[in-house]
């Protein structure tokens, strides 16, 4: 389908499945409050870390389609699941033939860049979708920059649909989270660095420090993205030049208008007025 793509400059496009992507896109509100930015739940089709590869790659194009007609020069995937199985495709195929002055960037990689320096045992433990889990795109990606760090991944089907259902503080969490932890330790004993690949997880970060050992190092994302992005504006000015500062914020959501505000309440700390739009 043809697309009307606006040269002119954008807000920078911020995409996940549904709520998870706003804890990273107050993280880098926070480091980057004078960017305006524009973000996407696609929360009428969320979960998806259960989907297929085809799907996940089909919904986030869409997507991201969705932000570049609303002028989104950068877009960034604030989801693993997205980032794990969409983003190589949507980057080595499709925005060449979109428009090849845009870019989409992912989590992963400013992730494992974190990650490498912090592990003393060289056995990291990494918490995230099935699907994110059965890509392999963390080992993968430690394995080019760090090969001599062994990653064990344990997916956890129910954490994604605690968080969106607001029962992360429920004692049905406890008993999720304690589940997914006993099985990871039990598998690498040796684990002294836990990523959280999931956007949706800092929402579960007290029960999972609760059950991870008390020497283990959590990784959330937020920061780590905030400060990737920062870099990579401050490295590529011509992108920084087409992306606009007027430190607004606005919010898609392929849901109701009305659950959008009233679940991003959860994640974010302020009034949330959400447009709903079909993409
Ligand atoms: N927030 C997404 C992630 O970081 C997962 C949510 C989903 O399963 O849709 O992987």
């Amino acid at each position: 389908m043809a697309m009307q793509l606006d040269p002119k400059a954008g807000p920078i496009g911020i995409f996940d499945s549904g709520y998870g992507g706003l804890t990273i896109l107050n993280a880098i509100r926070k480091q980057l409050p004078q960017y305006d930015y524009l973000y996407l739940g696609d929360n009428a089709r969320t979960p998806y870390g259960s989907r297929s590869f085809e799907v996940v790659y089909q919904y986030t194009l869409e997507c991201v389609r969705k932000l570049f007609e609303l002028d989104c020069q950068l877009v960034i995937l604030a989801c693993n699941t997205a980032s794990a199985k969409a983003l190589r495709t949507i980057q080595q195929h499709d925005l060449p033939l979109i428009d090849p002055n845009r870019r989409v960037l992912g989590v992963i990689r400013p992730t494992v860049e974190a990650i490498g320096n912090l592990t003393k045992t060289r056995h990291v433990g990494l918490v995230g979708t099935t699907g994110t889990v059965q890509s392999l795109s963390y080992p993968m990606e430690v394995n080019k920059l760090f090969p001599d760090v062994a990653v064990t991944g344990e997916a956890c089907p129910m954490w994604v649909p605690l968080v969106e259902n607001g029962e992360h503080d429920s004692p049905g969490a406890d008993y999720f989270v304690e589940k997914q932890l006993n099985h990871l330790f039990a598998a690498d004993p040796e684990i002294d660095t836990l990523v959280l690949g999931c956007t949706h997880y800092p929402l579960l970060l007290n029960k999972i420090r609760k059950y991870t050992p008390p020497h283990v190092a959590l990784i959330v994302q937020g920061a780590i993205v905030a400060d990737s992005l920062a870099d990579y504006l401050h490295r590529h000015p011509e992108m920084d030049q087409r992306c606009t500062k007027k430190g607004t914020c606005r919010f898609l959501t392929t849901e109701s208008e009305e659950k959008f505000a009233t679940s991003a309440s959860i994640f974010i700390n302020e009034t949330v007025v959400a447009t709903h739009i079909v993409v």
